[in-house]
C-alpha cells in the first residue's frame, strides 16, 4: 500500500512537471504581441523578422529599428531624384556598442532640412553597419534624446532610414577589387575617408545629391540643374555637397572620382581622399587649376557646374564660430541670404553646444529649415 501510494503520487509529481514543462514551452514559442516600445517608431522602417531582435529591446523601454538594406528594400534610390547623407560611426573605434543608433540633434536637422525643402526628392540616411537590427539610444552624449529625433525625422515621407553594408555596397562597382586590398581600413581617420569613399560611391551607383551631416539646406535644391559642387576657398572645390547624374557625363564624372580616389588614397592625410578628389577632377574636366575660371565658365568644364562659394560655404571654415554667436547674427544671415545651404563644419564645431532659444544664426537655421529636430533636441541643439 504504502509502495503503491509513493508510486502513484510520484506518477502524479512527474505528470504535473510535464504539464508545467509543456505550458511553458508553448508560452515561450507563441509568438506574443512585442511591447508597443517597438510599435513606437512608424511600421514603415519596422521590416518583416528576418534578423534576431536586439536584445535589450525586451527588457528595456528602447525602441528597436530595424534598417534593411538600400540595396534591397523598397522604395529603392530614383536615379537624379534622391538625396544621400551617410553615417559612419560604427568604424568609430571609440563606438562600443555597434546596436546603438545615433543621430544629433544637428544631424536630424539636416535631414529634416532636405526632406522639408526637396518634397518631390526621396532622402536616404544610409548608417554603414556591422550590425543587423539597432536599438536607439534615449540619451547620446545627452545633447539630444534619441527617440523625439527620430520620430521628427521620419514624420517626413520622404526620409527613409537604411542601412549599407561596405562590402555588398561596392561589390560589381570598380571600388570592389580596391576595397579587398585594404588600404582604407589602414586609414588613420577610418570614419573620415569612409565617408569619402562612400559619397563617391553613391553617386557612381546613383547618382543624386550628397549632403554632409553638418548643413542646413535653406531652400529648394530640386530644380538646379545637375552635375554641381562648389567651391569652398580659392584653391579648393569642396566635396560636402555635390550632385552628378546617374547617366551620361555626370555618372563619367563618378567615374573619375573613384579612379582618382583608387590612385591618390593616402590614409594618413584628411583632406586628401574628399575635397582634393573632386578638385583634381574638376581641373582635369575644366583644363585649368584656377577655381575662379571654373566658376565664371561652365562650357569650359563640358557643363560641370562649379557654384561659387555663396551657394554652400559662405561662411567659410575659419569663421564657423559665427554661426555661434547672437553678435554675428545680422552679418551671418546678410550673408547666406542667397546660399542654398550652409555648411556649418561640424569638425570644428560638434562640442559647442547652442541652447534653445539662442539668437545666434545657427538656431535661427534650424527654426526655420528643421522645425521638428530642433524642438526634439530637448534643452540644447
Ligand atoms: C548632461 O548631463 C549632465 C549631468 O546630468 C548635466 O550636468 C549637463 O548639463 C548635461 N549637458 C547637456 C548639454 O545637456
Ligand atoms: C585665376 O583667374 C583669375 C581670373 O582670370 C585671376 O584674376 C586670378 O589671379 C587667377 N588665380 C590664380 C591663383 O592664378
Ligand atoms: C548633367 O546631367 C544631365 C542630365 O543627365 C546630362 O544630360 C548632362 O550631359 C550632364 N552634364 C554634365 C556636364 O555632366
Amino acid at each position: 500500500m504504502i509502495l503503491r501510494y509513493f508510486t502513484n503520487g510520484l506518477l502524479r509529481l512527474l505528470f504535473m512537471t510535464l504539464i508545467v514543462t509543456l505550458i511553458g514551452i508553448i508560452t515561450l514559442t507563441y509568438n506574443w504581441p512585442k511591447g508597443a516600445d517597438v510599435e513606437s517608431v512608424p511600421q514603415s522602417t519596422v521590416g518583416a523578422a528576418e534578423d534576431p531582435e536586439p536584445t535589450a529591446a525586451s527588457s528595456e523601454p528602447l525602441a528597436s529599428i530595424r534598417l534593411d538594406d538600400v540595396l534591397l528594400a523598397e522604395p529603392r534610390p530614383t536615379p537624379g531624384q534622391s538625396i544621400f547623407f551617410h553615417e559612419t560611426s560604427c568604424y568609430d573605434v571609440k563606438n562600443k556598442n555597434l546596436n546603438i543608433l545615433k543621430l544629433t540633434a544637428r544631424q536630424a536637422c539636416a535631414i529634416e532640412s532636405a526632406a522639408l525643402h526637396n518634397p518631390n526628392f526621396q532622402v536616404f540616411v544610409l548608417f554603414v553597419d556591422r550590425k543587423y537590427s539597432h536599438v536607439v539610444d534615449p540619451n547620446v552624449g545627452n545633447r539630444s534624446i534619441q527617440q523625439p529625433l527620430f520620430d521628427a525625422i521620419l514624420s517626413y515621407s520622404n526620409v527613409h532610414l537604411r542601412r549599407l553594408n561596405l562590402w555588398r555596397y561596392a561589390a560589381g562597382t570598380p571600388m570592389e577589387e580596391w576595397l579587398r586590398e585594404g588600404n582604407l581600413f589602414r586609414s588613420r581617420y577610418l570614419v573620415s575617408h569612409i565617408s569619402d569613399f562612400l559619397r563617391y560611391l553613391t553617386l557612381f551607383r546613383y547618382g543624386g545629391l550628397y549632403l554632409d551631416m553638418d548643413v542646413v539646406v535653406l531652400r529648394s535644391m530640386e530644380d538646379i540643374p545637375p552635375n554641381y559642387t562648389g567651391a569652398e576657398s580659392d584653391t579648393f572645390l569642396a566635396a560636402g555637397i555635390m550632385n552628378l547624374a546617374a547617366s551620361g557625363f555626370g555618372h563619367q564624372i563618378a567615374a573619375s572620382c573613384l579612379h582618382d580616389f583608387q590612385t591618390n588614397f593616402d590614409g594618413n592625410v584628411w583632406g586628401q581622399n574628399g575635397p582634393e578628389v573632386i578638385t583634381r577632377v574638376a581641373q582635369q574636366i575644366c583644363g585649368t587649376k584656377n577655381i575662379s575660371v571654373m566658376q565664371t565658365n561652365r562650357k569650359r568644364c563640358l557643363g560641370f557646374k562649379v557654384f561659387g562659394r555663396g551657394a554652400f560655404y559662405a561662411v567659410t571654415s575659419d569663421k564657423w564660430l559665427n554661426f555661434f554667436n547672437p553678435h554675428k547674427l545680422e552679418e551671418t544671415l546678410a550673408r547666406t541670404k542667397d546660399s542654398y545651404a550652409v555648411h556649418v563644419w561640424n569638425s570644428q564645431s560638434e562640442k559647442k553646444p547652442i541652447k534653445i532659444g539662442s539668437t545666434c544664426a545657427y538656431a535661427k537655421y534650424a527654426e526655420k529649415n528643421c522645425p521638428r529636430a530642433y524642438h526634439a533636441a530637448g534643452e540644447y541643439f
